[in-house]
């Protein structure tokens, strides 16, 4: 099993960036983290983040066919960018969107996620813990659909 772990703008900046809302784990941390308990699911991990919309739009178009599944973090793009809603849509690798942060329970121009209509959930407010409960969800989601797909054609 393959994922994808992708990061929006300014998560890059994660452990000095508002730590009374984000925390204080570096983005690296929380890779080191992800990839440690990706080893002991089985899961191979790679992670990328970028600043810039266009790049993560590619990257998820290059999903298909190399990945079985995508945890994403849009940041800010989450409630903004029709350009990566549109790229999951047309994608056939399931998502998790993750936030760090409680955005519910923040400003209301952070309620709303035009993402998460493309993922298939959406996990926050547990800081670095959300990505690993992404990560838990992703894989049992994919290995019930293994089975499912085992049984259908009698292997
Ligand atoms: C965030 C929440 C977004 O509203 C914000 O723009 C971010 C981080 C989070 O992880 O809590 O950059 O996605």
């Amino acid at each position: 099993m393959r994922v994808l772990v992708l990061n929006g703008p300014n998560l890059g900046l994660l452990g000095r960036r508002e730590p009374d809302v984000y925390g204080s784990q570096s983005l690296e941390d929380i890779v080191a983290l992800l990839t440690a308990r990706a080893t002991e699911l089985g899961v191979e991990l790679d992670a990328f983040q970028s600043d810039e919309e266009g790049a993560l739009v590619s990257r998820i178009g290059q999903s298909e066919g190399q990945y079985d599944g995508i945890i994403f973090n849009p940041a800010a793009y989450t409630h903004t960018s029709l350009a990566l809603r549109d790229a999951l849509q047309a994608s056939t690798v399931p998502c998790v969107e993750v936030h760090l942060s409680n955005t519910l329970a923040r400003e209301s121009f952070r309620h709303e996620s035009l993402t998460g209509a493309a993922c298939i959930g959406q996990i926050m407010g547990f800081g670095a813990r959300s990505y690993l409960l992404a990560l838990q969800a992703l894989v049992e989601v994919l290995g019930a659909k293994n089975t499912a797909d085992g049984k259908e054609t009698g292997q």
